[in-house]
């Protein structure tokens, strides 16, 4: 190169070009193994023809022209001379093509012009490969080392991790030109997609390795309500970080649900879908297995939207149920119920009016509480059709009802003397309704401890 621009400069001299501009440009001239490189020079055609131009390659001649042309024996079908600037086209580039260039000049007054500049020639980049590890890696336990391969003549590496430049440091180390990174160990981070582009100045070409990196499962997390409408849709969700994915299982209060995907769908929610819900996961490469509950709850379904006149009416009804108390309490109501009743629960000895609901719940105080359970969506479906202003009963105190009936308007009336020391039921099951009587909802709200 140095020698290019002295040449420039002594012709720039000799022959009036402004300084630093030369005869041809500032190599070198980068050609590819089968290509064409055109040495262009920036002559324009002179005012007499010049005497002689020839071209030469470490002293060989390509082609002197006086008049007839004298060609190079490995040139013959492989170049072409421009007449008017005496640029320079080679044609079916080889390795051997590689080297320096001059073009000179003579004159018609005589006077030699003189350019130079250097050919390289490249073979492409072609065939590019990374290979890597064969066996299964973990993260944080093994160590990779990738190779990235190509034929042709290379003059640089890069590489890329997801379309970002991979750069040293940490767990990361380039070695031999950047043909080989090693990562040790290997994160779970460093899973992922690895390029490798080879590059020499007339092409390049990439490769690419997906790596695997094994781990979990772990950061489990479940998404969900944990309380569910009757008859609603609801999705139970777990989510759990494994490479490879995890296989799921779903159990139901201990026992298999036949479930193994990661969301567990009940389409329409009944009240024994109230329960546990354990979401187990296993990465079947690293051995490992994690797992999560997930309680859920089944209430009521919120009632429509009142109307006015409903309202009025509920308040009407509840006035009067006020009343009936009163006189219930008057006429000693309570001795006839204690009579007739065959309930011994303690809860029930301050109810003061009967109704055929409050006979049910009463009834069914002393039952295991799968069947108060069966009761509720019984007298559930019994109620399709909100009825206002029957069945009501009111509450006195508030505990953990055990009443069984679910219609919408109906509201509650249970003492219990033994107010604020609520006794689950056998088995540990555990109904509660809230009554509002502002708004005419009820909620049961069921769970199941073990
Ligand atoms: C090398 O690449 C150049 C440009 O991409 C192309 O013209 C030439 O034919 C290629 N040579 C071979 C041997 O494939
Ligand atoms: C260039 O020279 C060739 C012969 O050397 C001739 O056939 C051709 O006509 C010339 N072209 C021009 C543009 O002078
Ligand atoms: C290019 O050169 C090779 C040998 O160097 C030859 O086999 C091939 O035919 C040539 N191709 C052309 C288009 O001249
Ligand atoms: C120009 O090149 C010719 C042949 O390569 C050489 O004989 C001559 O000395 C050179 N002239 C200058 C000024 O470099
Ligand atoms: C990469 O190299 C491997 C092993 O040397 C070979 O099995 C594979 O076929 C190569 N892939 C490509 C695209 O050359
Ligand atoms: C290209 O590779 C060939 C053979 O591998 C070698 O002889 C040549 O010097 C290389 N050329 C360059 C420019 O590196
Ligand atoms: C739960 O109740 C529904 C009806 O409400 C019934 O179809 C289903 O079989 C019950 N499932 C179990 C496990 O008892």
């Amino acid at each position: 190169m140095e020698t290019a621009v002295a040449t420039s400069l002594t012709l720039s001299i000799l022959t009036g070009l402004c300084a630093g501009q030369g005869v041809l440009p500032q190599g070198p001239v980068n050609g590819a193994k089968g290509g064409t490189v055109m040495f262009i020079t920036n002559l324009s055609p002179p005012a007499q023809p010049f005497i002689q131009i020839s071209w030469s390659v470490g002293g060989a001649n390509i082609i002197t022209s006086t008049g007839s042309d004298i060609i190079g024996p490995v040139y013959g079908d492989r170049i072409t001379l421009n007449n008017n600037t005496w640029s320079l086209e080679l044609r079916n580039l080889t390795l051997d093509d590689s080297g320096e260039y001059r073009l000179a000049i003579i004159t018609a007054t005589a006077e030699t012009i003189n350019g130079s500049t250097k050919l390289v020639v490249y073979e492409n980049v072609s065939d590019a490969n990374i290979t890597g590890p064969t066996n299964h890696l973990f993260a944080d336990v093994s160590s990779a080392t990738l190779t990235c391969e190509a034929a042709g003549n290379i003059t640089a590496i890069q590489w890329m991790k997801e379309g970002q430049p991979l750069s040293a440091g940490g767990n990361i180390l380039f070695s031999e030109e950047n043909r080989k990174v090693s990562i040790s160990p290997v994160k779970r981070h460093d899973g992922g997609e690895y390029l490798c582009k080879l590059i020499n100045p007339v092409s390049s070409a990439t490769a690419s390795y997906s790596m695997i990196v094994n781990y979990g499962p772990d950061s489990m997390t479940i998404l969900g309500e944990h309380i569910a409408e009757v008859e609603s849709f609801t999705l139970i969700y777990c989510s759990v970080q494994s490479v490879p994915p995890a296989a799921f299982t779903w159990l139901f209060n201990g026992q298999q649900t036949g479930v193994h995907e990661a969301g567990y769908i009940i389409k329409s929610v009944s009240y024994n879908n109230s329960g546990d819900y354990r979401c187990h996961t296993r990465n079947d490469l690293t051995g490992h297995v994690v797992s999560m509950g997930h309680s859920l709850s089944v209430k009521e379904k919120a009632p429509p939207p009142l109307s006015p006149e409903g309202a009025a009416g509920i308040a009407v009804a509840v006035m009067l149920v006020v009343v009936a108390v009163a006189l219930g309490l008057y006429f000693g109501i309570t001795h006839h119920w204690n009579k007739k009743g065959n309930n011994k629960q303690k809860a029930d000895t301050d109810t003061l009016s009967q109704t055929e609901d409050m006979s049910m719940s009463s009834s069914d105080k002393g039952r295991e509480g799968h069947k108060l359970t069966t009761q509720i969506q019984d007298r559930t479906h019994d109620h399709k059709q909100p009825q206002p202003a029957t069945s009501h009963t009111v509450a006195t105190s508030h505990t953990p009802g055990t009443k069984a009936s679910a219609g919408v308007h109906e509201y509650e009336c249970v003492g219990n003397k033994k107010a604020g020391a609520p006794t689950p039921p056998p088995r540990g099951k555990l109904l509660t309704r809230q009554t509002n009587t502002d708004t005419g909802s009820n909620i049961y709200n069921k769970s199941i401890k073990w």
